[in-house]
């Protein structure tokens, strides 16, 4: 269960229907990505502080959110610019993000309204700012690509350091999935 984020990500580009047209359309689009990428950060704050939860987990240091703020409007911009034509340059970064909200604990539950919101809040601003429909659609198709990222890193950290502790082969872990999630109605 070793990820291999290059092959990760062309996989989920082509599943997710990510094109050529769609990687002109956003790169024609960065300067409009990096000038709204600090609203798009605020936002995303503003959104979860609302957790009492996620505050916690924010505000656990006093450069925890200047950290944030600058990685988070990166991330932003980087959807636009491809980083190397959403190459393995691209698919490392984005393993690492996932790897990070592994280490602090942050579970699906919350990455996922987390990101929703990222779409709400683009999809606003793409309208006021009337920009094209093809243009929310190819961020919307990054967005889900970008989220797998993080959401795949939470199964494979898992697995394989239950692989890792109890030496199980692969196939009895799945067997054991499979068979507990008989269990659970
Ligand atoms: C749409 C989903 C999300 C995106 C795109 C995102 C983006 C990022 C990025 C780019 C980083 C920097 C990673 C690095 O240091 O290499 C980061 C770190 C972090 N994120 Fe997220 N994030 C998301 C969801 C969340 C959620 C739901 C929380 C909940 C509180 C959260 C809290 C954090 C924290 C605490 C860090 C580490 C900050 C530090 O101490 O440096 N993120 N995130």
């Amino acid at each position: 269960m070793n990820l291999e984020p290059h092959t990760f990500l062309s996989t989920l580009k082509q599943r997710a229907n990510f094109t050529d047209e769609d990687k002109a359309l956003l790169k024609s689009h960065a300067d409009w990505g990096a000038l709204i990428a600090s609203d798009m950060c605020d936002a995303f704050y503003a959104y979860l502080e609302r957790d009492e939860e996620m505050q916690k987990i924010l505000h656990q240091s006093e450069e925890r959110m200047h950290r944030l703020h600058k990685t988070f409007t990166e991330w932003f911009a980087e959807m636009f610019t491809g980083m190397d034509e959403w190459g393995n340059e691209y698919a490392n970064r984005r393993w690492k993000i996932g790897l990070v909200h592994v280490r602090i604990g942050i579970g699906p539950q919350h990455v996922v309204p987390a990101m929703a919101t990222v779409v709400q809040k683009v999809g606003q601003r793409l309208k006021n700012d009337d920009k094209p429909e093809e243009l929310k659609e190819a961020l919307g198709r990054i967005c889900m690509i970008d989220l797998a990222f993080i959401e795949q890193a939470y199964v494979e950290v898992s697995s394989s350091a239950v692989l890792r502790e109890t030496g199980w082969t692969e196939g009895l872990f799945k067997r054991l999935i499979a068979t507990g999630a008989n269990t659970i109605s």
